[in-house]
């Protein structure tokens, strides 16, 4: 069974979440480990996906504003991916932000996985840039307003 939940930055999961976000996102780049880590992150909210003990699929959010913000480092283990986990994933994030009063969210993506996002309801907008000798896009989307107002979830670890 998949389970999603909320880890803290530099609690015990971290390790294992940037381990696979370098194996996803920055090894077949030819970087080294190490270069997935970004500055914003310990500022971030860190979503996993878990099977048993093992982390399948991650995604982060940095607050800009109480309204706003950015959705990067999304990974889903290569054995997982096409199977639906990525949306899951996803759209936990997006629901647990609509709750909090998030309005709009921005990311950049690779050009090879902007169908995802588009399955996903973001827009691309303006031209590609180059980042780490590869092509990204902008691409956004607004929440409908939501009455509901939570916090950002609380840190739990299982
Ligand atoms: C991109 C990624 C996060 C998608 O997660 P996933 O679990 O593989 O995707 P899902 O199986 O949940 O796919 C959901 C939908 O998006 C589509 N989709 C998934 N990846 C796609 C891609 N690269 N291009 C176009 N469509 C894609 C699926 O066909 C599916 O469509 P459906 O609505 O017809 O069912 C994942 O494949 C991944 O981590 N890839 C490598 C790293 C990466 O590129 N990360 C994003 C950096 S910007």
């Amino acid at each position: 069974m998949i389970k999603f939940r909320f880890i803290a930055p530099n609690g015990p999961d971290y390790a294992a979440e940037r381990m696979l976000r370098w194996e996803v996102l920055r090894k077949p780049l030819g970087m080294p480990p190490g270069s997935e880590k970004l500055p914003e992150e310990d500022q971030s909210f860190h979503l996993i996906a878990s099977i048993g003990k093992k982390i399948v699929g991650c995604v982060c959010f940095f607050p800009e504003t109480e309204t706003n913000g950015r959705i990067f480092q999304m990974a889903v283990s290569e054995e997982y991916q096409g199977r639906g986990l990525g949306r899951q994933l996803f759209q936990t994030l997006e629901r647990s932000l609509i709750k909090q009063g998030v309005r709009d969210v921005y990311l950049y993506v690779r050009s090879e996985s902007e169908g995802f996002y588009q399955r996903m309801g973001y827009s691309g907008e303006g031209d590609l840039i180059n980042r780490f000798g590869e092509m990204y896009r902008l691409m956004k989307k607004a929440f409908p307003q939501s009455s509901q107002q939570e916090i950002f979830p609380t840190y739990k670890e299982a």
